[in-house]
């Protein structure tokens, strides 16, 4: 099993944030068995992908299928410099709202086609949260990442 998980998280009014930091809190990382560290896209580089772990992205949608402010730069430089991510495992977890049906999830969903463009392998499907599901998004999400762990 990987030995560490970073949480890449792009929030706009803080749920994707608070997504990130329940998950950050699941037994798995309690108990010691990984490790993990939660950080916002605005405060890191690509660069980070040369580090020898799990990343799962945490990203809500914005405007019509669009990441937050704080992942813009990121995700324009993983367009412009366009790093050989081959050796990159990493999950999504995707927040949006199902009232948004053409663009649902839409700004996670260009996060993970354009790591499958630059080499990364995906582990599982994306984890696709609908702000109107009725239920807590952390939830969800915590539910997803059970399965997920599986598959690392
Ligand atoms: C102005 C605005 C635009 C949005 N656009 C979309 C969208 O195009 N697609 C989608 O699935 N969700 C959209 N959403 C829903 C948010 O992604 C969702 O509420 C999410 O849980 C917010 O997470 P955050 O608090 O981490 O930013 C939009 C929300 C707002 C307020």
């Amino acid at each position: 099993m990987a030995k560490k998980v970073i949480l890449l998280v792009a929030s706009m009014s803080g749920t994707a944030e608070m997504v990130a930091e329940e998950v950050s809190e699941a037994d798995v990382f309690e108990d010691g068995d990984m490790d993990v560290q939660v950080v916002s896209l605005d405060k890191v580089s690509i660069d980070i992908f040369n580090e020898n772990v799990i990343f799962l992205y945490c990203s809500s949608t914005y405007g019509t299928g669009e990441l937050p402010d704080s992942a813009q730069a990121f995700y324009q430089s993983l367009i412009s410099q366009s790093p050989d991510l081959s050796n990159v495992r990493y999950g999504v977890i995707g927040l949006g709202d199902k009232k948004y049906a053409d663009s649902f999830c839409g700004g996670p969903k260009l996060l993970d086609s354009q790591m499958q463009s630059l080499g990364a392998q995906r582990i599982g499907e994306l984890c696709e949260i609908s702000a109107s599901s009725g239920k807590y998004p952390e939830e969800t999400a915590l539910e997803w990442f059970e399965e997920w762990l599986e598959e690392l």
